[in-house]
């Protein structure tokens, strides 16, 4: 594959100056979240009005004081900030008033903490949705974009995924994120709401929550070869993902959002790279940036543990839909990603856990 770390994105460079000269009103929930600060940061510095909503279940009030840090005073003072639990209808409704774009981030994440509390990711994730959904409806928002989930094609054993080809949920993760697919469906059938689902695989980035049971593999990781503390592999590192950096998310948000192509509305895509990679080849990645910092790092060894249940097996991405119907190009491939992320990790690290700079 050509480098993507340059690549002009027409579609994107040219919604970038729409929406310069032409403001919205926007909604994010799940702000103080990982991928619901990169929005929120997007849109400020984008010259937009955004309303935020967070009710710091798994998101940390210190994400937004560092967009705070990152957008000018007049940026920031484009944005509202509301703590609420979407499970709140009435919280839901008074973050929709007056919006004409949502950005849906909100819920809880992680297909080991669905295995162990169902109820909670239920309630967060199809109570939430369906009050935000309602909401949004009610306000007359002129579009819904949420965080869908790779999770959905469960069983399914082809690769790479095509959004109309999908399995059997694995997780109760992966049952939310289907009824947010079929939900937005149905609204857009039954009172032509329209929608967009962004089915992300493996999202990862600056402001990933390293911390906690729950964790993801690349903030897990990092936190544990910056440390010095063991890196645990579940299962035999041959299992793949494909891995997508949060600025590629970020553009696939926009995206939908502002499509003018009645053809791209109501409909789910995938977001990711279309390229795979092999756990145990993550982990001679991330051990080969962090060395060059932390010269010990070189010679770690990972431990093998069980593998995780709930977790398939593969994921790739087919990402032509989002290509052909939102002009989607990914700007960044995994090594890409993770040298734009790492110092970030690196300068966390080094000033509250005493790693040396
Ligand atoms: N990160 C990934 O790889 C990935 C992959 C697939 C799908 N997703 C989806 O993308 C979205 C964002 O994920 P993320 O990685 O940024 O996770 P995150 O945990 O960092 O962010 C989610 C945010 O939602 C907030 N939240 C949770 N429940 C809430 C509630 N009831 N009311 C208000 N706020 C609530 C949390 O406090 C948190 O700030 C989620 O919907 C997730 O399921 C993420």
């Amino acid at each position: 594959m050509a480098s993507l770390s340059s690549p002009s994105i027409p579609a994107f460079a040219a919604l970038r100056e729409r929406l310069s000269g032409q403001p919205a009103r926007w909604l994010v929930t799940g702000s103080a979240g990982f991928i619901g600060s990169h929005l929120l940061e997007s849109l400020l510095k984008l010259g937009q009005t955004v309303v935020s909503v967070d009710n710091f279940a798994t998101g940390h009030h210190r994400n937004i004081e560092e967009v705070r840090a990152l957008v000018t005073p007049e940026q920031w003072l484009r944005h509202r900030f509301i703590e609420a639990d979407i499970c709140d209808l009435d919280a839901c409704r008074e973050a929709c008033r007056g919006i004409d774009l949502v950005l849906h981030q909100a819920a809880l994440g992680s297909v080991p903490r669905s295995l162990a509390n169902p109820l909670a990711t239920n309630a967060a994730n199809v109570d939430g949705f369906l009050n935000l959904l309602v909401a949004a409806r009610d306000a007359g928002v002129k579009r819904f974009v949420y965080a869908a989930s790779s999770s959905t094609y469960g069983d399914h054993p082809a690769l790479p995924k095509v959004e109309d080809r999908i399995g059997r949920p694995l997780s109760p993760y992966a049952v939310t994120k289907l009824v947010n697919e079929l939900y937005a469906e149905v609204f857009a059938r039954c009172y032509a709401f329209p929608s967009i689902g962004l089915r992300y695989f493996n999202v990862f980035g600056v402001r990933q929550d390293p911390q906690g049971a729950y964790a993801a593999v690349i903030p897990r990781w990092t936190r544990a070869l910056l440390l010095g503390e063991p890196v645990t592999v579940n299962g035999d590192g041959e299992s793949s993902r494909d891995f997508c950096f949060v600025d590629n998310a970020v553009q696939a948000n926009l995206l939908a959002a502002m499509t003018d192509d009645p053809a791209a509305l109501n409909q789910v895509y995938n977001v990711a790279v279309d390229h795979r990679t092999t756990l145990n080849r993550l982990f001679a990645i991330l051990r080969d940036e962090l060395s060059d910092f932390r010269p010990q790092v070189r010679s770690v060894q990972p431990a093998y543990a069980d593998f995780r249940p709930g977790d398939v097996r593969h994921s790739q991405a087919d990402i032509s839909k989002a290509r052909k119907l939102l002009g989607y190009l990914p700007s960044h491939r995994l090594e890409e990603g993770v040298k734009a992320a790492m110092p970030w990790y690196i300068s966390r690290f080094a000033a509250t856990d005493g790693v040396p700079a």
